[in-house]
């Protein structure tokens, strides 16, 4: 049975609280993915390769959490708009939540293949390797998919984020409001 929820009107506060923490990790770990693979291959650049696999999977434990809770508490109801935007926006989530997942696995099975050195998480937990050892035939196919997946992303976040701005400026409903903290105040028309 699915757990009470705060308001019908609006995603609950851990909703909010993993889709913000979510957006703000994935700013920096795809502005670190960027700068890190410009950088001369030093011994110390190993540290900020580190950094990158484990806020990554931090990031995909974090997708798993939002997608369990997603699963197990009622979402808001639906707002009124019309049936294509519906239908849009809800292949644009569900592709978001697929790339969650694809772009942080993607990463691990690029490490996995190249099995240069294991991977820790934060330094701690030792994951497995996805690959079952080096796989160098597989190395620049994963590479090429990783980047292409962020991009992928980008340009799905961009049209999520643009559909939600536009709804709180043009339409004025509170698609964009729902998912910010604070009490809830009807717009007018
Ligand atoms: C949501 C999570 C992630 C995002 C947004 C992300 C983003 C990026 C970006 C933008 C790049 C640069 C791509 C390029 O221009 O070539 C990159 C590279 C890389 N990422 Fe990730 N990444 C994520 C998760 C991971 C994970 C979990 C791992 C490994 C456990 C990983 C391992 C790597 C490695 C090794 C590279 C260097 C690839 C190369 O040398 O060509 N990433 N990532």
């Amino acid at each position: 049975m699915p757990a009470p929820i705060e308001s019908a009107d609006r995603w609950n506060t851990v909703q909010q609280l993993l889709h913000w923490l979510i957006v703000g990790l994935i700013l920096v770990q795809g502005g670190i993915g960027l700068v890190m693979v410009g950088l001369p291959k030093r011994p110390g650049v190993f540290a900020v390769y580190d950094l990158h696999k484990s806020l990554g999977l931090t990031i995909l434990a974090l997708a798993l959490l939002r997608l369990g809770w997603r699963i197990t508490h009622r979402r808001p109801a639906r707002l009124p708009m019309p049936r294509w935007q519906q239908r849009a926006s809800g292949l644009v989530q569900a592709a978001l939540y697929m790339l969650l997942f694809a772009l942080p696995l993607s990463g691990w099975l690029f490490d996995s293949s190249t099995g240069l050195r294991p991977l820790f998480w934060w330094g701690v937990l030792r994951m497995p390797s996805l690959t079952g050892g080096p796989a160098p035939a597989w190395r620049d196919a994963l590479a090429d998919l990783h980047q292409g997946l962020f991009w992928a992303l980008v340009a799905l976040a961009a049209l999520h984020a643009g559909a939600a701005l536009w709804h709180h400026r043009m339409v004025r409903d509170d698609t964009l409001r729902r998912m910010l903290p604070g009490p809830r105040r009807p717009r007018s028309q």
